[in-house]
């Protein structure tokens, strides 16, 4: 059975790429490479023996999705494909609403002229906004979103859902994910960030591997036990294993569903820092800058209904995270690029 995997060749997309070829099934990676390497890819076959097939281009462009579904017998998409840097889509809004949303209508749009009515879409904590409530769970209401990014999320989860509501044929799965950081444990796939990170894993880890000189931590000043951030952080082999699990649902007929993708755990920055500081025997030098715009104090899930409903939880620790991220930055100071 062929799942269509679009954004395949990034981060989350890669690793996703090793947990379904591992579970048995066949995929096809639609990514024009705007964020990634093909060498991704070449590694998900070093990883799990097993070929993956590669097109490249674009999800805007209905031509080369046809000839996707016309080639290929594609059960189910998993939908990664997006921009996803949160200060740039302030900058390029139209650029992040035409991707991410054109994107995905035409997507749409291919897949019901071929009869595939099986979507995972990559959604985000960020859709609850400043959250109603702590730990999260899914009833918890969407909120404001602080960038157009986070826009893209909250109404493609509305269009994905009114889709399914006309036409119920249709399984959709909105899965939001946490804080996704870790990398495989071979050390051959990971986070491959452009330039600067913006996150605070690959920041970290290029202090580490000395290539920046110190974490600025934003903000000591929040309602936290140590007054900075906390987040859910989640192994990204989980999160991988969770759309694996997923698939599963929309093989029983899934309708459409929502679920968080988290620990159900909270770490503060300071946290991450000695975590992982204690997991490598690395020192992260940093310093406290003020608060960064559109942050807020506290974001952390309750996963109870995905353990539930598709009897999924997140395995690692966050030593076995910071470990991980570790291994791939040592292994790959430059990325793909070594
Ligand atoms: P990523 O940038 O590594 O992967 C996205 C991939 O999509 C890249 O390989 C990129 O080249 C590709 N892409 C972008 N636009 C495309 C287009 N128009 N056509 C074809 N390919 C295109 O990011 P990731 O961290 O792996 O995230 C995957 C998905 O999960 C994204 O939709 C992202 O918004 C979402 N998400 C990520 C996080 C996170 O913190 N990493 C959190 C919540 C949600
Ligand atoms: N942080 C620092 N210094 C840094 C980077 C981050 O102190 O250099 C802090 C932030 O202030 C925050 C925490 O580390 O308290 C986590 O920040 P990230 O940028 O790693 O992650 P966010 O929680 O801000 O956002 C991420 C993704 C969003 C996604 C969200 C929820 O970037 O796309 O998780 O899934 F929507």
């Amino acid at each position: 059975m062929a799942i269509l995997v679009t954004g395949g060749a990034g981060y989350i997309g890669s690793h996703t790429c090793v947990e379904l070829l591992n579970a048995g099934y066949e995929a096809v990676v639609l990514d024009n490479l705007s964020n990634a390497s093909e060498k991704s890819l070449d590694r998900v076959k070093q990883i799990t023996g097993k070929e993956v097939k590669f097109y490249k281009g674009d999800i805007l462009d209905r031509d080369i999705l046809d000839k996707i579904f016309a080639e290929n017998k594609i059960e189910s998409c998993i939908h990664f494909a997006g921009l996803k840097a949160v200060g740039e889509s302030v900058q390029k809004p139209w650029e992040y609403y035409h991707n991410n949303i054109a994107g995905t209508l035409t997507l749409v749009d291919a897949m019901r002229a071929h009869g595939c009515k099986n979507i995972i879409f990559s959604s985000s904590a960020t859709v609850y906004g400043n959250p109603a409530q702590i730990p999260i769970t899914e009833e918890c209401p969407k909120g404001q979103c602080t960038n157009p990014y986070g826009w893209t999320k909250s109404m493609l989860e509305q269009i994905l859902s009114d889709i399914q509501k006309a036409d119920n044929e249709w399984n959709v799965i909105l899965l939001r994910y946490f804080n996704p950081i870790g990398a495989h444990k071979s050390g051959l796939i990971g986070e491959n960030p452009n330039g600067i990170p913006n996150n605070l894993m690959p920041y970290i880890t290029q202090v580490a591997v000395g290539k920046l000189k110190e974490l600025g931590v934003f903000g000591d000043d929040y309602d936290t036990p140590d007054g900075t951030g906390v987040r859910d952080y989640i192994h990204v082999v989980d999160l991988a294993v969770g759309h694996v699990k997923a698939l599963k649902k929309i093989e029983e007929n899934a309708g459409l569903s929502i679920y968080n993708l988290g620990t159900g755990q909270g770490y503060s920055v300071l946290d991450i820092v000695k975590n992982f500081e204690k997991a490598n025997g690395v020192k992260i030098p940093y310093s406290i800058k003020p608060r960064r715009a559109g942050d807020i104090a506290t974001c952390y899930s309750n996963a109870d209904k995905a353990e539930k409903e598709l009897g999924w939880k997140a395995e690692n620790g966050i030593l076995q995270m910071c470990e991980d991220s570790w291994r791939w930055q040592k292994n790959n100071p430059n990325g793909y690029e070594d």
